[in-house]
């Protein structure tokens, strides 16, 4: 122990004891997340450029939802959600992950249904009842918002806080940003055996970072006098978190130049290793390469809050379970949607300017490829950890100062729970 001040000491109610493991491992506490913290809050669920034109749409199958949803692009160019039920005798109105359409034909009974959800064909309408009206029977809306071009959904009809609201406290300031100019998008998905919380945990703490990424990353993030591999900083909102994390400029994954200027092969390639060799060239290939020019693009001043000179990314964790990691030259969007108490769906992506060099595109598959080994070097890790949690071995997880946006996730969404419990318990007690 040391008397240095620790982020620990600005989020005092958070408290420092350990965490408990039975949230990672019980399929009760599963169901609680679902009914209190999924069911009410926002979900990020895609990019507006996956509905470019007036009728394409998109359907997400969302576990912690128990739904299927439609997410389409009406005629007037809005975005709506609905549940991909049919009003009739519900079947699902759209199989398709993805699609263009004019309406949502059901194709059991051939129900169709305008964009923006509303009835508009019955076949042999007049069998049904007196007073049956086409009007009363739409598809059944789902809160939908946009974010920065990221769309959200809410399954709370009303739901408490618009999504401005939820999003402003931490991420107002990342306005700006120039997400809609990142057009070239790769991705993976991933069905990973842990619980999703689990998941997450491992892509907001770097203390892992020397180990698990030993052999691939390690030397991309700044290390300190010691040798520690610790975030600039950290911040915990009252449900959001984001972390500061400052790179090492002499190697391609850490520089935050990177195709775009100042970045040279000499600074990382300057040794026999054939991997460096290879990240060398990658940079050196990459530089001026991008369609766009990012270094007139003014980065928001919310980002690299500590102007730290080194600041390479920061990951924000936008509650519950969307991670955006923003650089000066792409971002991250990753989900870690959960399926069970102990099955996550990864779905990774990110974005990058379009380039308009070879060399600029062989930058950018080095880094695809680079990206894809770091993950499974995270994912692997995560299915032993969630085995080992579950033979009970350990009730308790400990933590360090650094690890402060674990136990931030852990006390927020326990704090939901509890106050879900809480209020249902009351509801009953005044029946
Ligand atoms: S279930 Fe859709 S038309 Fe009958
Ligand atoms: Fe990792």
């Amino acid at each position: 122990m040391t008397d240095k001040a620790r982020l620990h000491d600005r989020y005092p109610e958070l408290g420092r004891c350990n965490l408990p493991v039975a949230p990672y491992i019980d399929p009760s506490y599963w169901e609680a997340e679902k009914k209190y913290l999924f069911k009410k809050t926002w979900l990020h669920i895609g990019r507006v450029e996956e509905l470019p034109r007036k009728g394409s749409y998109m359907v997400r199958d969302i576990a912690a939802l128990d739904a299927s949803i439609v997410i389409a692009r009406d005629r007037s160019g809005q975005i709506n959600a609905f549940h991909n039920v049919c009003s009739h005798r519900l079947n699902k109105v759209a199989y398709e992950p993805y699609g263009t359409t004019r309406k949502f034909f059901c194709k059991f009974h051939g129900w169709a249904y305008d964009l923006d959800g509303s009835l508009s064909g019955v076949p042999d309408e007049k069998s049904f009842m007196d007073g049956f009206d086409k009007a009363c029977h739409g598809l059944s809306k789902v809160s939908c918002d946009v974010w920065q071009g990221f769309i959200f959904i809410n399954m709370d009809p009303e739901p408490a806080q618009t999504l401005a609201e939820f999003m402003e406290p931490m991420y107002g300031g990342l306005d700006g940003y120039p997400f809609e100019k990142f057009t070239a998008c790769y991705g993976w998905t991933a069905v990973v055996d842990c619980n999703w919380k689990l998941a997450l945990d491992a892509f907001q703490e770097t203390y892992h970072v020397g180990y698990v990424h030993g052999r691939s990353i390690a030397d991309s993030l700044e290390k300190d006098e010691e040798g520690n591999l610790h975030p600039i900083d950290g911040l915990c909102g009252d449900v959001h978190r984001r972390l500061s994390i400052a790179g090492n400029p002499n190697t391609v994954y850490g520089n935050p130049q990177a195709a775009t200027s100042g970045a040279t092969e000499s600074s990382v390639s300057g040794s026999a290793d054939i991997g460096k060799r290879i990240a060398g060239k990658a940079l050196a290939a990459g530089a001026g390469g991008t369609k766009i020019d990012l270094s007139k693009v003014k980065l928001p001043e919310a980002l690299n809050w500590t102007n730290h000179p080194h600041w390479a990314f920061d990951i924000n964790v936008v509650f519950p379970d969307f991670y955006l990691s923003c650089r000066p030259n792409y971002f991250q969007a990753y989900n870690f949607r959960p399926i069970a108490h102990n099955k996550t769906l990864f779905e990774a992506r990110v974005y990058y300017p379009e380039m308009k060099t070879a060399g600029g595109r062989f930058y950018q598959e080095y880094m695809k490829v680079t990206l894809r080994d770091v993950l499974l070097e995270d994912l692997g890790t995560l299915e032993m950890t969630q085995s080992a949690a579950e033979t009970g071995a350990k009730k308790e997880m400990v933590i360090n100062d650094f690890e402060l946006m674990v136990r931030h996730q852990a006390v927020v969404v326990d704090r939901i729970i509890n106050d879900g419990l809480a209020a249902d318990a009351a509801a009953q007690a005044a029946e």
